[in-house]
């Protein structure tokens, strides 16, 4: 699946990079306020893409990494930290399964719209934990499914429109898992997204095959399940948008 996610973004990295909505869309300044940066924080941003979240973060820690297992996204980054002047953020090749640094390294963890196409979340979060000090905070922002009832029917949805995509997992799996990693779970919000159904399809590259696929799997419901799957539709029955909640959440890894 990092393979997938790989071919994915680098073949959609272009397009990733100028996209304002991925750069500074709403989930950014609501993980800034839960991550609560500070100048002497150590931070890893996990899945960084296009350096979007790490470059937020560079101007309030004392140094930045971002990992990802898309090199021309990771190009993108590097090149926006040398036109911003963010000498603080570094990035590297890395799996967020399996992290490449030693136990304790980093003060402060963030994954933002990543962690869905993360096969092994548990693998993650326990990475997460271990490059963590004790004390240190993981902040993620994600996709969630509305509910669990949805949840197969809005992953067959994402996967159609970017293979890569694994699991958009709902809240209740997320306070589990992170339970399960040892986590404190402090603070979350759900941040609304709407996204043009026109304009999610070309971001992916998405053929015209793909989307009369999109169509068809959204024609499988009825309307009582078509709401509660997030999708808008116009009064012609045409499928316009879909409503994406992503979670903010801080994790805590207890202890000093
Ligand atoms: C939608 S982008 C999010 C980028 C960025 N976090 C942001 O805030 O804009 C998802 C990124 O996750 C990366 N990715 C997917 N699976 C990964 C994995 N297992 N390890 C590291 N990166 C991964 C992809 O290559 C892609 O760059």
């Amino acid at each position: 699946m990092t393979d997938r996610s790989a071919a994915q973004f680098n073949a959609h990295a272009d397009r990733y990079a100028t996209s304002e909505f991925h750069r500074a869309g709403p989930s950014l300044p609501v993980l800034l306020r839960l991550a609560a940066p500070t100048p002497g924080d150590h931070a890893l941003d996990v899945a960084t893409g296009t350096g979007n979240t790490a470059l937020a973060l560079a101007p309030f820690v004392q140094d930045v990494t971002g990992v990802d297992v898309a090199d021309a996204m990771l190009a993108h980054a590097r090149e926006r930290a040398t036109r911003e002047r963010l000498n603080n953020a570094t990035f590297r090749s890395g799996d967020a399964e399996a992290l490449p640094f030693p136990d304790g390294t980093f003060t402060l963890v963030t994954s933002r719209h990543a962690p869905h196409h993360f096969v092994h979340l548990d693998h993650f979060l326990a990475e997460a934990w271990r490059v963590l000090r004790p004390g240190g905070r993981l902040v993620i922002a994600d996709q969630v499914s509305p509910s669990p009832e949805v949840q197969a029917w809005t992953d067959t949805y994402q996967r159609l429109r970017d293979p890569s995509h694994h699991a958009q997992r709902p809240v209740q799996a997320w306070q589990a898992l992170s339970a399960q990693a040892g986590f404190t779970w402090a603070a979350h919000k759900i941040v609304p997204y709407e996204l043009p159904f026109d304009w999610w399809t070309a971001q992916s590259g998405c053929t015209p095959d793909t989307v009369a696929a999109l169509r068809a799997h959204a024609a499988t419901l009825d309307a009582a399940q078509q709401e509660a799957a997030g999708l808008i539709l116009d009064e012609h029955g045409k499928l316009n948008a879909h409503r994406e909640p992503m979670l903010v959440v801080r994790l805590e890894k207890p202890g000093r």
